[in-house]
This record gives structure tokens, sequence and C-alpha cells, in this order.
């Protein structure tokens, strides 16, 4: 993959090709059932920050975050990922699985933490997404956009630097829905805290979040959007005038 393709989004310049988060080439999946979710599809994240993807039901993006993430292999092509990754689904009652925020947000703890350590990191990863000092707070007494920021929460918890959100505020009211947005697009800016565990000033700096939406409203806060047709990711463009333009053109049947 040649360099200059990799790198297409505004303000890429500045970073090497050793830097780029993610870089995907020529990756093809083909389920076992014969059909061809992701094919010929080449693109590269080209630095830290708020990236979106939009594309048609059955474009194949739930199905990429599944390959980044490593939950899946790829049939052929290859798949590079320099940063840890975490998903944050749709509906958060499917990953948080313990009965309180603090004992949730623990299962995602890296191994070999000492007490202190460990209580220290839950209480800062809580603190990062807006419900420090909810450590013994039941999950079933949150709202859906508390519990999407506490699955947000135990990611950064894993020390993961790429978040992998495959629509995140689906389920979600339309406050909730800034809310979750807002928070990881704070966590995607160049001055956000390191991640718990991360001394400051270390670390590969801030998170970048791979952001699957079908809501055409929230690709004006991100840094490059893309569209995925037939199993394929488009080039980066500004997010403003992809909705724009797709705004003008809805998406419909018949982008697989
Ligand atoms: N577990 C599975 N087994 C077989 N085929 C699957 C499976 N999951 C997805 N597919 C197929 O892979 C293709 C891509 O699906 P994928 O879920 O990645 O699309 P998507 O872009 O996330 O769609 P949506 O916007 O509806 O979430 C579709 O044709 C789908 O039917
Ligand atoms: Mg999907």
């Amino acid at each position: 993959m040649a360099a200059d393709s990799l790198i297409t989004s505004p303000g890429a310049g500045a970073w090497s090709q050793a830097d780029l988060p993610l870089q995907v080439d020529r990756l093809r999946f083909v389920w076992p059932s014969g059909q061809i979710a992701l094919d010929d599809c080449s693109f590269a994240i080209p630095r830290p920050g708020l990236w979106m993807l939009v594309g048609g039901n059955g474009s194949g993006k739930s199905t990429l975050l599944r390959l980044i993430a490593g939950l899946l292999e790829p049939s052929s092509g290859q798949l590079l990922c320099n940063r840890k990754p975490a998903l944050v689904f749709q509906n958060p009652d499917h990953q948080l699985l313990l009965p309180s925020c603090g004992s949730d947000v623990q299962l995602s703890l890296p191994p070999g933490l000492g007490a202190p350590q460990r209580h220290e990191q839950i209480a800062l990863a809580l603190e990062q997404v807006g419900l420090g000092g909810l450590q013994q707070r039941p999950i079933h007494s949150l709202s859906g956009g508390q519990k999407q920021r506490l699955a947000v929460a135990g990611a950064l918890a894993s020390r993961a630097q790429l978040l992998l959100l495959d629509e995140p505020t689906a389920l979600l009211d339309q406050a909730s829905q800034r809310d979750v947005l807002a928070l990881v697009r704070q966590l995607c800016n160049p001055a956000a805290r390191p991640a718990p565990g991360t001394p400051e000033g270390a670390g590969p700096g801030p998170i970048t979040a791979l952001w699957i939406t079908h809501r055409l409203d929230e690709l004006d806060q991100c840094d490059g959007a893309a569209l995925v047709r037939h199993g394929r990711v488009g080039r980066w463009q500004d997010g403003s005038a992809l909705r724009q333009r797709l705004n003008r053109l809805p998406l419909g049947r018949g982008e697989r």
C-alpha cells in the first residue's frame, strides 16, 4: 500500500507511516455462508482522533470492527493495528457483566495490579467518563447514556488506545447521544489525559476512535469520515461535507 494512498485526511501530514494507528491493506472477509462482507478493503487511520464510518445496512462496518478487534480472522489481506483495541457495542447491556460500576470496570483492568492500584485506576476510569464516585452504584440503576459511558470506562481501564464504537448512540435519546459523543470527542482531543495506568507524558498519546454511525448529525464532530460501500472504506472526507452530501442523497438499499 503506497503511503500517499494511506494519508488522505486533513492534518495527517505531521504523522509518519509508522505512527498510523491502523492500516488495512486489501482486506477480504468471507463468512462461512459464502457471504462476502469485506472485499479489497484498504484504508488507514492517519492519526489519533475521532474517525467515523457511515454506510448502508450490510455494507460491512460491524464485520470490519470485529476484524480490527481480532474477533475474526481475515480471509486474506493485512491489518496492522498499532494500538490496543477495545469494542464498544450498540447495546451496553451486551457488554456490562457485573452488578456494580466498580466491579465491572475492574474486570477490564490488566492482571497483576495490587489492590491500591486497582482502586486508583477504577476511580480514574470512572472519573474520565463522568461517573466519578459511582463505584458502588448498581448498573441496573444507570441510564442508557451512563451505561454507555461505563462501557467506555471499561475500555479505558483495559488501556485500550483504539476505541471501536459500533453505533454507540443508536439506542440513546438525544441528550445521552450528545453526552456520549462529547465524551469520546474529548478523549480523542490531543490534550486528553492519558489512559489509567499510563504515566503523565508517557504512552502513545490521545485515544483514537473509530465510530460507526447511522446518525448523520454526528459526522459534524469527527476529524474525518468515510463512506463504507460494498465492503470497502472510501477516502476520508470532512465530516460536515459528507453529512451534507448524504442528506441530499439519503443512504438506501444496495450499499452492499
Ligand atoms: N454472523 C454472520 N454470518 C453470516 N453473515 C454475516 C454475519 N454477520 C454479518 N453477515 C453478513 O455480512 C455482511 C456485512 O454485515 P455487517 O453486519 O458487517 O454490516 P453492517 O454494515 O454493520 O450493517 P448494519 O448497518 O446493518 O449494522 C452482510 O451481508 C451480513 O448479512
Ligand atoms: Mg453493523
